[in-house]
């Protein structure tokens, strides 16, 4: 096993996980410096390219976002986001990750789903690819709004089943999305292997968000996006500042020209 995950599977119960998204080199780099695990979530469909949904995510569109962070990050996990219709089956999967990793030399991958995609977690991990759960909201299966899980009987007796199976199957995380706080705290302290949480509380071993969130670059109003720093503010200073000495022949003084 990967040092790197090694260690991220020890930080449980120690010490919380850092998780955020990048979909290129530049944000990459700033994150490394204070994250342990960097995801190119297909979340960049919507975040990126207004896809209404991350079902239109191609295997090659994460790769080349995938190569652009790989050349960002020097110590934190970095692991690809399984775009949707890409792991159907067996084969299919194997060939995808083999891909995935070979082009852009992620450490791993994350998959969404729990019992009714065992079969193909455990034929990644016994073939060797690192492999990271993702259960409660599936955005690759969900139409309209998103609404929380863990709610009735038969979806907290479900969501433990898909949780402890993706242990048992070798997967070294667990994503835990929009999951009750109390399910969330059962479903950590039934594991041992990490949970990751969004919007899941504060139980989970670890928290992610998509960092354009986080920064303010976009306009999301789920309920557990924080607004951190509003980076829109910054770059508009900045832009206007620009066009202002451009227009008044500030910019480039001598010092800044050939
Ligand atoms: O696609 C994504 O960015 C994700 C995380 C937010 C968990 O799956």
């Amino acid at each position: 096993m990967l040092s790197k995950i090694r260690n991220i599977i020890s930080k449980k119960k120690k010490s919380k996980i850092i998780c955020l998204t990048a979909y290129s080199k530049n944000i990459a780099e700033e994150l490394d410096k204070y994250t342990d695990l960097i995801l190119v979530g297909d979340s960049l469909g919507s975040v990126l390219y207004n896809y209404k949904s991350t079902r239109n995510v191609t295997l090659e569109v994460i790769i080349e976002h995938a190569k652009s962070v790989r050349l960002g990050i020097k110590k934190s996990l970095m692991i690809v986001d399984m775009p949707y219709k890409t792991y159907r089956n067996k084969k299919e999967a194997l060939k995808n990750c083999k891909k995935i990793i070979k082009e852009t030399k992620c450490d791993g991958v994350k998959l969404e789903g729990g019992v009714k995609i065992k079969n193909i977690v455990n034929h990644l991990i016994i073939n060797k690819i690192p492999v990271m759960g993702h259960i409660g909201i599936l955005p690759q299966l969900v139409r309209g709004k998103f609404k929380s899980k863990g709610k009735s009987e038969k979806e907290k007796k479900q969501l433990m089943k898909d949780a402890v199976i993706l242990e048992k199957m070798g997967c070294f995380g667990i994503v835990l999305e929009c999951i009750e706080k109390n399910l969330s705290n059962k479903i950590t302290k039934a594991i041992k292997i990490p949970t990751i949480g969004i919007g899941s509380s504060n139980c989970c071993d670890g928290q992610i968000l998509v960092t354009d969130d986080l920064l303010g670059l976009t306009n999301s109003k789920i309920k557990f996006v924080k607004k951190y720093v509003d980076l829109k503010k910054h770059i508009r200073k900045g832009v206007k500042k620009f066009k202002s000495e451009v227009i008044n022949k500030k910019y480039p003084t001598k010092s800044y020209s050939y």
